[in-house]
């Protein structure tokens, strides 16, 4: 089923057209329970625009219902570049503007536009689905950040990750920071971040970033058959006990405990109530 004809939460459904988002370097696809969205410009390796970032928050808000998994990959040999770096010179990209002529303008439109561009990866940790980055190839800064935005990470042997921004003078600020320092320690996301090194495959397996490595021809599949694995279980009793994991860091154990007797009393209910 494609984008615009999907069963709709709210938001603009005209935004999330699979011909505007063809325009964006965008595909949209939702099969039953499961969305891809798939970063499509493979000739400037999917870097990312303004419009990316606000299609993606638009297909967020036009999720279907019935949709568990949501996977976001990239086509071509690389999931993404990042941000794309006409957005640092002073003409931008056509018809979105530029990051530095609105730095120049001063006031808190840079800071506006960034909680914009935050919008399109936020939702990918809502509690009713699990997303999946699909990572090959090279993911630097906003590519990074989009896989770091994902609950999971199956990569492929030669996925690169680098997080380009303090090279550039600049930071991540795409939702990247929190969920790279809960996967890897604040030590390792200073010695990731402060040298934009590259991350290759096996050490992302190594530390907690990729959830799973796979040879390049078999990521799809990879891919495929988790999100089988996902939807094997109840869709309700999955939700609940996402939401008890995230709120886990932030709870002490006397309240998680808490949590967990609350949430299964309602699932009980649900089941025999
Ligand atoms: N923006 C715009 N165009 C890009 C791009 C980007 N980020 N990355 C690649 N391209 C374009 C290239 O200009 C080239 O276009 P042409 O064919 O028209 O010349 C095409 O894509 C292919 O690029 P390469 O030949 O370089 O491809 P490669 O496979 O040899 O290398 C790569 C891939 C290592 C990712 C390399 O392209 C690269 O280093 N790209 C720039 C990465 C970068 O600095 N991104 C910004 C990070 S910071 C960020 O995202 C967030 C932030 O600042 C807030």
């Amino acid at each position: 089923m494609a984008g615009a004809q999907a069963r709709q939460r709210g938001g603009n459904a005209e935004d999330v057209s699979t011909e505007r988002l063809a325009e964006i370097g965008l595909r949209y696809e939702v099969d039953g329970e499961i969305a891809t969205i798939t970063l499509d410009r493979p000739d400037k390796r999917n870097a990312q625009t303004f419009a990316t970032w606000s299609a993606l928050a638009r297909i967020g808000e036009n999720l279907p219902e019935q949709v568990r998994v949501v996977v976001v990959r990239g086509e071509g040999p690389s999931f993404s570049a990042g941000i794309d770096l006409r957005m640092f010179t002073p003409e931008g990209v056509p018809g979105q503007g530029s990051f530095s002529s609105a730095a120049a303008r001063g006031g808190t439109d840079v800071e506006q536009r960034v909680k914009q561009a935050q919008a399109g990866f936020l939702w990918l940790r809502r509690p009713e689905i699990v997303s999946i980055a699909a990572v090959q190839g090279h993911a630097v800064g906003a590519g990074f950040q989009l896989a770091l935005a994902c609950d999971l990470r199956i990569v492929a042997e030669d996925a690169a990750f680098c997080m380009k921004e303090p090279a550039l003078g600049l930071v991540p600020d795409l939702t990247g920071t929190k969920p790279l320092v809960e996967l890897v320690g604040p030590a390792r996301a200073i010695d990731i971040c402060l040298t934009a090194r590259t991350v290759y495959a096996d050490e992302a397996l190594r530390i907690g970033l990729a959830e799973k490595v796979v040879a390049g021809g078999d990521l799809e599949q990879a891919v495929r058959d988790k999100a089988a694995e996902l939807l094997s279980t109840n869709r309700d009793a999955a939700i609940a006990t996402k939401r008890l994991l995230q709120g886990a860091r932030r709870r002490s154990l006397e309240e998680q405990c808490a949590a967990e007797g609350a949430a299964q009393a309602a699932r009980l209910k649900a089941l025999f109530g």
